[in-house]
């Protein structure tokens, strides 16, 4: 029987239903489960004033208070971290737990297993995540990112009827539901089948492998494209509305300006820029899109990726 922490923030309980699933399969070991709050707790629904703001201190990955953590053990045989990206950045109560003390003297040494609850956007996220793992001296031996499978387009538009009306509906009656699908979440507990069997054979070499050859995980072309653009961007935006902002009128301001960048940038401008790089240019860089999403796909650092 092994130790196995789970732990994780989930602000609509969408990370918790995930991971609940994914242990079903290890119920003979023992599991602690640690939800981890934030202090002072982000607003749901959102107001979109409280979620461009959260913007700066996500991307530039400035740790937050978090309420009491407890966990019952000094050691683990495994941890099972549970996050959600925001701004293509760990979420603020995940980098903030990733930089907590206890949980950093939790970490050393041991096998870390990441499951991520998205849109579709976590490969910047994951770059970060993997690097603050390494530096605590924990061991990356997994990754298992759920996402929503619709278009881009049709994700984003879903998400904020979600994270600014507060339910988990259809918009309008006729968009798909919003975030990652019932279906995802109900059969993730396949994944908790492959982490048993290398538990039982104490050997996660082969971990990832097993969990891509689910086929399950697949990076799209397009996704690729735009993260590896956009948290460049977003890192000039958070430096500027932090720098400029210096009293809440002008960090409003500054704030505000970025979200109409933002909305431009994800339905105006991405879509054109999109199209020219589909035709023009992806027959031509096939090998290195194939390089790059084998390397997201994999467990392995190398910062010059990202
Ligand atoms: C402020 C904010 C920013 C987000 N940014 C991203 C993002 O960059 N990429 C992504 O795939 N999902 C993003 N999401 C969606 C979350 O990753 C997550 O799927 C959703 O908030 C549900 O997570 P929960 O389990 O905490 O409720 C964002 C959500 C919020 C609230």
């Amino acid at each position: 029987m092994k130790n196995i922490l789970v732990v994780n923030y989930s602000q609509t309980g969408q990370l918790n239903d995930i991971l609940s699933n994914i242990i079903k399969p290890l119920g003979h070991h023992s599991i602690e489960v640690v939800r981890v709050t934030p202090y002072k707790k982000f607003p749901f629904p959102w107001s979109g004033k409280a979620f461009f703001d959260a913007m700066p201190e996500t991307v530039l990955e400035k740790p937050i208070e978090l309420a009491p953590i407890t966990f019952n053990r000094n050691n683990y045989d495994l941890i099972i971290f549970g996050y959600q990206p925001w701004f293509l950045s760990p979420s603020l109560p995940a980098t903030s737990l990733l930089k907590n003390e206890k949980f950093l003297n939790i970490i050393k040494d041991t096998p870390v297993i990441t499951v991520i609850g998205a849109r579709n956007m976590w490969l910047n996220a994951q770059e970060s995540v993997k690097s603050m793992i390494h530096n605590s001296g924990g061991v990356l031996v997994a990754n298992i990112p759920l996402i929503d499978r619709n278009n881009n387009l049709v994700s984003a538009l879903t998400i904020m009827h979600w994270m600014f009306g507060g339910e988990k509906t259809r918009k309008w009656g006729i968009f798909p539901k919003p975030g990652i699908s019932e279906k995802d979440i109900n059969s993730v507990d396949e994944f908790g089948e492959i982490i048993n069997t290398t538990l039982n054979n104490n050997n996660y070499n082969s971990l990832q492998k097993k969990i891509l050859e689910s086929g399950r995980i697949n990076i799209k072309t397009n996704i690729l494209f735009i993260e590896q653009r956009a948290k460049k961007l977003f890192r000039i935006w958070a430096n500027l509305i932090t720098s400029k902002g210096t009293t809440s009128k002008k960090r409003m301001f500054w704030v505000g300006f970025f979200k109409y960048y933002l909305i431009f940038a994800l339905f105006i401008i991405s879509p054109i820029v999109l199209l020219i790089f589909n035709i023009l240019v992806k027959p031509f860089v096939m090998g290195n899109l194939k390089r790059k999403k084998d390397y997201f796909c994999s467990v392995k650092l190398n910062t010059n990726n990202a």
